[in-house]
């Protein structure tokens, strides 16, 4: 199977988990990405069965609305049953490295509104250890440069990913060759740093949830 076969996938098997909670209150929370807009797609044939939606992009804010799906403001949204989104790694913790796609602090603010997170992720995305992809920081502007100068000092190579502005008028810094020993703790010292906005670990609220997408087909960890 191809990776888009095993989003594909995934996907599907989202739409099962959630399905028989589609009801004319039901809010869900909608992620980011390549997986995200795959469940997205099918969400579509579901619209009208439920409210809507909460997007952590404006991206997915415009493909929920494509395929007819009302897009809520998540300060009136209350607490959402589920925030269904992919992830860029993903270990046995259901601890995640997200944010490749630049919407880490919208995707960590809505999952932290929901009850389930439900991670969907081709077989490619799981490691034994998370830091092979590079951990994405959220910075203010004006700070970029103090930050990375901090994250050198924990033993990061940060890169400023150029050209990119995040839906929050921000910028992203990545940090390359960091392999993450202890995710919870490396989470919070990152928040510790001035003028980081969110850091792309979801360790203290990780998954509730993990459809992974293999070969023999999806495998559900819960
Ligand atoms: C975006 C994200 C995505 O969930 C992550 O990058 C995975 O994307 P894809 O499903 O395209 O592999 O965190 O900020």
């Amino acid at each position: 199977m191809t990776q888009d076969e095993l989003k594909a996938a995934v996907a599907d098997a989202a739409i099962k988990e959630i399905e028989p909670w589609l009801e004319k209150d039901t809010v869900l929370g909608i992620g980011t990405g390549s997986t995200a807009n795959l469940f997205i797609d099918r969400l579509g044939k579901f619209a009208g069965r439920f409210k809507g939606a909460v997007a952590s992009s404006d991206a997915s804010a415009k493909r929920l609305k494509d395929v007819g799906i009302d897009v809520l403001e998540l300060n009136s949204s209350g607490t959402l049953p589920f925030y269904v989104d992919g992830a860029d790694e993903v270990n046995a913790h259901l601890q995640m490295i997200k944010g490749g796609g630049a919407a880490l602090t919208r995707e960590k603010i809505v999952a932290a509104c929901a009850e389930r997170f439900i991670c969907i992720a081709d077989g490619s995305k799981y490691v034994a250890q998370l830091g092979h992809f590079p951990l994405p920081i959220e910075v203010i502007p004006m700070a970029r440069s103090y930050v990375a100068r901090e994250l050198v000092k924990l033993g990061a190579e940060p890169i400023y990913r150029e050209g990119v502005v995040t839906d929050n008028g921000n910028q992203i810094i990545d940090c390359y060759d960091f392999m993450i020993n202890d995710p919870k703790a490396m989470e919070a010292t990152l928040n510790s740093i001035v003028g980081v906005v969110t850091n792309g670990l979801f360790a203290a609220r990780g998954a509730d949830v993990l459809l992974l997408g293999r070969e023999d087909g999806v495998e559900r960890t819960a």
